[in-house]
């Protein structure tokens, strides 16, 4: 069956968006979506941290106006955004130069990046895996720009009742809720933890811990780990994923509002390494 396509248009249209309060799409993402994931990253870049490491840099895959990766530069990192549409790009060079952020922005898809193997020490691509046509080619991409050892950061929504009652039902198609563009989001494009982790495992990278999310919960660090003899576990009707994979040792994904119990999260972190013979959760 032909799937129909992403709505991507609203990225050039409504690029020069990004940080305005007003615009939905833009703001929830910034004020509910960003906290939740980032901080997520920091603790787990914290934890792999190799003391002594120069600063790392970060390449963010779908940077869009820059709202993760402005979270990066503050954090110290080396960050460089990549995404194709040039209206956000203009729109991210534009605010990290107001907010006195060295950011290096680029025109590129994830598909084709427009950089040399290994040339991060990690890499970010966050609420974009949804909106690419081929899933894989991204993550191979991303797996070929990101140095061995690298932690790949991630979240993107899982294919469940909630994320289809919310994301699809709620945000974009109930004319008295909606506020997302229609066909911003195709349910059948969502991916599940197993079906990310069998693409990630393809391209050499190792699944570390997912972390599961919905709207509205109370944040509970609810984690579920590959390591320490523990099977990795994820929650199966979650609504998203949030994750961090390292190649050749490990990979992640963020969260937020995580509960403890599986089946009412809506959002899954991982991360994986590389050469512990680790696999990938089984599907439920
Ligand atoms: C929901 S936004 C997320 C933006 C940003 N990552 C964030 O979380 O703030 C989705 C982004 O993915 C980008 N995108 C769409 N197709 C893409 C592709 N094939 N490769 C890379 N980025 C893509 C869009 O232009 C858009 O900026």
């Amino acid at each position: 069956m032909k799937l129909p396509q992403v709505n991507n248009d609203l990225y050039r249209t409504m690029g020069h968006s990004w940080w305005d309060d007003n615009v939905g799409q833009f703001s929830a993402i910034r004020f509910f979506v960003n906290p939740a994931r980032f901080s997520f990253f920091l603790r787990v870049l914290e934890r792999e941290r190799i003391s002594g490491h120069a600063t790392r840099t970060v390449l963010d895959v779908g940077c869009g106006g820059g709202i993760l990766a402005e979270e990066f530069a503050r954090a110290g990192f080396h960050v460089t955004g990549v995404d194709p549409a040039p209206e956000s790009i203009k729109t991210a060079r534009e605010h990290a130069a107001a907010s006195g952020l060295d950011i290096a922005y680029e025109t590129g898809s994830g598909e084709r990046l427009p950089f040399a193997e290994a040339s991060f020490d990690h890499v970010a691509c966050c609420d974009v895996l949804e909106h690419v046509d081929d899933v894989a080619g991204v993550i191979g991409e991303i797996a070929r720009v990101l140095k061995p050892g690298g932690l790949f950061l991630y979240d993107t929504i899982n294919r469940t009742f909630l994320s289809k009652l919310v994301v699809i039902k709620v945000m974009q198609e109930w004319p008295s809720t909606s506020f997302v563009e229609p066909n911003l989001h195709i349910w059948e494009r969502f991916i599940t933890p197993p079906e990310l982790c069998r693409l990630i495992e393809h391209h050499g990278l190792d699944q570390r811990e997912l972390r599961g999310s919905r709207p509205g919960a109370i944040p509970s660090p609810t984690c579920w780990t590959c390591g320490g003899g523990r099977r990795a576990r994820y929650p199966s009707r979650s609504w998203g994923e949030g994750s961090h994979c390292m190649k050749a040792a490990t990979s992640a994904f963020p969260t937020w509002g995580t509960r403890r119990r599986r089946e009412r999260s809506w959002a899954d972190a991982m991360h994986t390494r590389r050469q512990t013979g680790r696999r990938c959760p089984a599907s439920a």
